[in-house]
């Protein structure tokens, strides 16, 4: 790798975020940090920028106490972040559609875009595409079953592959009945057998909400159609993915389940640099590794989300809105667990066909979604 990179973190306070900072300080003759920015942890923001003194800190909701005066805020602060001259690589680790602009912002802008965010593809993949098109920047996955696929493919051409398999852990309910997934409580959807994260991806990771957006994000990624991109479920989150090439061969990469090595991978690629804290691999110890078929029906999110899939149009997008709404109302106590599939049903009944053609008529078919969901949530 050439010269220092310079690393904007968006949603630096977030597990994705705070994951990152831990592997640049194992890296800092190769990377500097240069912006930070948060949603409203001011104290965890403030704590991260005494480490690391970015040229620029951003903050979009102050939450009653002053921010310093230093400090940018508001939701135009992912923009600014994600635009400077003094960026080379943008960090997407914000929660939700939120992140969309300033993914398009950075791409346009001519950046790497390390995307953790997956939300932005599912929301608007065709304008990603369109932005990296017209200014020249790209996008490197930080998802770790992404990650895995980028580095199965290698530079081997598309025409080469039959199909992907995501690997999905199943989640804290994979060998629940339907009827007691329905009855699933918070802390028990919280709770995710192989790995540690934000509290909206651990419960889209137990509706499989989160596989069904993976299975966008590789759509938008890869240039794959749906039909050949498939989910099998492995609990022990050591194979993080697998690409089925055209003469049968199928090449896999394994690593124990850490986003250390994807946020890494990310932002060196197409290097690999040496990072002894990126926990090592004991096939002794990680085995025995084993596959199951997903479970469609005791997962009616996922069902839900690939049909949204095939479907297009706005169609991703309104499942994307309208799980993020009710699953902020679960987070919140309102909505049982079973509700955040129903709710997603019925916003994608009833907006689901909304127009698609640019970014205000996807945001319009969002704001639609999350619209709905919250009062039949109340
Ligand atoms: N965690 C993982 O292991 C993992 C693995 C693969 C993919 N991902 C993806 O990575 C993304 C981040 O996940 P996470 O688990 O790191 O989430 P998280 O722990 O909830 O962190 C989210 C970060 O984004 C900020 N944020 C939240 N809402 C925002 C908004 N509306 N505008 C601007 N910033 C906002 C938060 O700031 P505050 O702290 O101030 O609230 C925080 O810094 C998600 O898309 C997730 O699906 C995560």
């Amino acid at each position: 790798m050439t010269g220092v990179k310079r690393i904007a973190i968006l949603g630096s306070t977030g597990s994705i975020g705070t994951t990152a900072l831990r592997v640049i300080a194992r890296q800092r003759e190769r990377f500097r940090v240069t912006a930070l920015t948060a949603f409203s942890n001011a104290a965890g923001l403030a704590a991260q920028v005494s480490e690391w003194a970015p040229a620029f800190v951003g903050i979009v909701s102050s939450n009653g106490s002053a921010p310093p005066a230093s400090w940018r805020r508001g939701e135009g602060t992912l923009v600014e972040a994600a635009v400077r001259d003094d960026v080379d690589i943008v960090l997407n680790a914000v929660v939700g559609a939120a992140g969309l602009d300033a993914t398009l912002a950075a791409l346009e802008a001519g950046k790497r875009v390390a995307l953790a965010n997956k939300e932005t593809l599912v929301v608007a993949g065709a304008l990603v595409q369109a932005a990296c098109a017209r200014g020249g920047g790209e996008i490197v996955p930080v998802d770790s079953e992404h990650s895995a696929i980028l580095q199965c493919l290698g530079s081997r051409r598309p025409e080469g592959v039959r199909r992907l398999i995501l690997t999905a852990s199943g989640g804290p309910f994979r060998t629940w009945s339907p009827g007691e997934i329905a009855g699933a409580q918070l802390a028990e959807a919280l709770r995710h057998p192989t790995w540690t994260m934000g509290r909206k991806v651990s419960v889209d990771s137990a509706t499989l909400a989160n596989k069904a957006l993976e299975v966008i994000e590789a759509h938008f990624l890869f240039g794959l159609p749906y039909d050949r991109i498939e989910v099998v479920v492995h609990p022990q989150s050591v194979v993080h993915s697998m690409v089925e090439f055209i003469d049968g061969s199928v090449l896999a990469q394994l690593g124990v389940p850490s986003m250390e090595l994807p946020v890494l991978y990310a932002l060196t690629h197409p290097e690999r640099v040496a990072d002894e804290g990126v926990p090592r691999f004991d096939p002794v110890s990680a085995s025995p590794l084993t596959f199951e078929a997903v479970r469609l029906d005791a997962f009616p999110a996922l069902r839900l989300g690939l049909e949204a899939a095939r479907a297009g149009g706005a169609a991703p997008a309104v499942f994307n809105a309208a799980n993020e709404q009710a699953v902020a109302l679960f987070l919140a106590g309102d909505l049982a667990f079973a509700d955040i599939p129903a709710r997603i049903d019925e916003a994608l009944q009833r907006h689901g066909a909304m127009p698609a053609h640019d970014k205000a008529a996807l945001l319009a078919a969002d704001a639609a979604a999350r619209s709905l969901v919250r009062r039949r949530g109340l």
